[in-house]
């Protein structure tokens, strides 16, 4: 017997119209050949010829991306530090791996030559990097002249290089004053951030075209309170997690306004994005879990893939698409059958999802990894899991029966335990621009952690020439793509292990050193790119 049953729900769907059927795996998605993506050339030899020749459009942004407390070391006073201090999380592990602390980091507050030296060398035309506000509001109210001097020193710098810079004012860190007065979960907190935006974007407008609000709020919002696995820590607080979730978009929303403001007497408009984290969901792979013969567990197989499909499609629609819709589409969506808006509005969330409509002007996309959704027997003993992490997310439900979002075994990873899937940005850069046609999108963050290189370079080949594929069929209107990251950095709470960097960082030295294979490659292409 063949029950295709993603096709069938396809059809079923698609009488819905408005759906995020796009995601359904597309065929053979969800039979991924064992081992590697398909599209990854094989070697690094391979990899490099594989980018000859490819030019893409010649204003099209090219470049890195960092955040402050990832790289520019000497931050003590933020949720971040005491995050490290509190050395343990609730389930009793390391806060970050090893007690590793970020201390000096990268060193780039006293060392940011280095880092544009290497911009220049790569000939990279942007660089996103993120202001710290516990470093320029170190004191509530108390606004440190200087430190925003030298950002927008830096600003003026790049610029001079001709390398755009894209401010984020967020990036995972606030003061710890801040935290101290409850943080993100109070409304009337809001404020604080009001004004340090209203302090930053005033002095950096006139330095400043592109701009990226808060950074990843989404996993943000469920690393700390859902996952516990991020400050503050705490563990399945949907509640706390939804409202911090809420103050986060309102905090974007005034941080959209007040870039726009303080950039009206400029001489061109501003480019507001927000950087959202996108993981693709699909339903379980059909070779782990292959289809039995057997009646009765023929029958639970099926209902186990129409139920991923489903659970697939909600957390593709929750975790990626409600913020977009909010805010390209309009703030009260309705989406049946996951009316999120239509929920949210009766929560009392109305006005807050209208305020975020025309909030943005382009798409920001941060892409990692993928994840397949299956139902199964809750794994016990040995089996059970320690913990929850992004390439393993599992909540056991009634009857012993537990959901899982998972990376699948037996495929190519990276350091952080994730699959090698240039494909699964492709397929994201499609839905989006099928979903959102005139909203341009710049990546700003994708990348893989890999100390040799040689996953890198095969990793980044194939992506740069799927998405000049795409380009040349005019399928997306894509206007830039910033690699996760310069240099090696602090990996938040995995600490110094994951080597993310074209740079490697000596972090003893300080210095940085190139990575020849990846560094050389993108040489090739952004500069081929430069020539009109
Ligand atoms: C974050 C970065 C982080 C990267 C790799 C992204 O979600 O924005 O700060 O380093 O993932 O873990």
């Amino acid at each position: 017997m063949t029950i295709d049953s993603s096709i069938t729900l396809r059809q079923a769907f698609l009488l819905y119209g408005d759906l995020p059927v796009q995601y359904l795996p597309s065929e053979g998605e969800d039979k991924p050949p064992k081992l590697t993506d398909g599209t990854m050339p094989v070697t690094s030899e391979a990899a490099k010829e594989a980018t000859q020749g490819l030019k893409f459009p010649s204003n099209f942004l090219w470049g890195a991306a960092t955040a402050a407390y990832q790289i520019e070391g000497g931050l003590h006073h933020c949720n971040w530090s005491m995050w490290e201090e509190q050395g343990t999380r609730l389930d009793g592990h390391a806060t970050v791996e090893h007690h590793e602390k970020a201390g000096k980091a990268c060193n780039s507050w006293e060392l940011f030559d280095k880092d544009l030296d290497a911009l220049k060398k790569l000939g990279a035309t942007m660089y996103r990097f993120s202001v710290e506000w516990s470093r320029i509001e170190p004191k509530e109210g108390e606004f440190d002249e200087a430190v925003l001097k030298q950002y927008g020193d830096w600003c003026q710098e790049l610029k001079e290089a001709g390398i755009e810079p894209m401010v984020t004012l967020h990036h995972f860190t606030e003061p710890a004053w801040f935290v101290e007065k409850g943080g993100w979960e109070k409304r009337e907190n809001l404020l604080f951030f009001q004004m340090y935006v209203q302090q930053t974007t005033q002095t950096l407008a006139p330095h400043v075209k592109y701009w990226s609000t808060i950074n990843e709020l989404n996993g943000y919002a469920i690393c700390g309170w859902l996952a516990g696995v991020h400050p503050p820590g705490k563990k399945d607080d949907v509640l706390t997690m939804l409202t911090v979730f809420r103050h986060l978009l309102v905090a974007h929303t005034m941080a959209s306004k007040a870039i726009r403001a303080n950039s009206a007497l400029q001489k061109e408009d501003p480019i507001v994005c927000m950087a959202l984290s996108h993981v693709y969901f699909l339903p379980f792979d059909t070779t782990q879990i292959p289809k039995p013969e057997e009646p009765l567990p023929l029958l639970f197989w099926i209902l186990n893939r129409i139920l991923s499909t489903i659970v697939s499609l909600f957390f593709n629609y929750v975790f990626n698409l409600v913020i977009l819709d909010a805010i390209f589409r309009g703030g009260r969506f309705p989406n049946f059958p996951f009316p999120f808006h239509f929920v949210a509005s009766l929560a009392g969330w109305g006005k807050d999802l209208e305020a975020l409509k025309d909030t943005c002007d382009w798409m920001g996309v941060n892409h990692y990894y993928r994840s397949y959704v299956q139902f199964g027997m809750a794994r016990q003993g040995n089996d059970a899991p320690q913990q929850a992490s992004p390439t393993d997310m599992f909540v056991v439900l009634p009857f012993g029966i537990e959901l899982r979002a998972a990376a699948i075994p037996n495929f190519e990873k990276n350091e952080m335990g994730w699959d090698l899937t240039p494909s699964s940005m492709v397929r994201l850069l499609e839905i989006l621009s099928d979903r959102y046609p005139s909203i341009p999108i710049i990546i700003t963050e994708s990348g893989t952690a890999d100390t040799t290189d040689r996953k890198r370079i095969r990793y980044l080949a194939s992506l740069l020439k799927q998405m000049h594929s795409l380009l040349e069929q005019k399928r997306i209107d894509l206007r830039g793509y910033l690699i996760w990251t310069l240099m090696d950095n602090f990996e938040w709470a995995e600490g110094f292990r994951p080597k993310f960097g074209l740079l490697e960082t000596n972090f003893e030295t300080f210095e940085r050193k190139e990575r020849k294979g990846s560094c050389d490659m993108l040489r090739a292409v952004f500069g081929a790119s430069k020539e009109e």
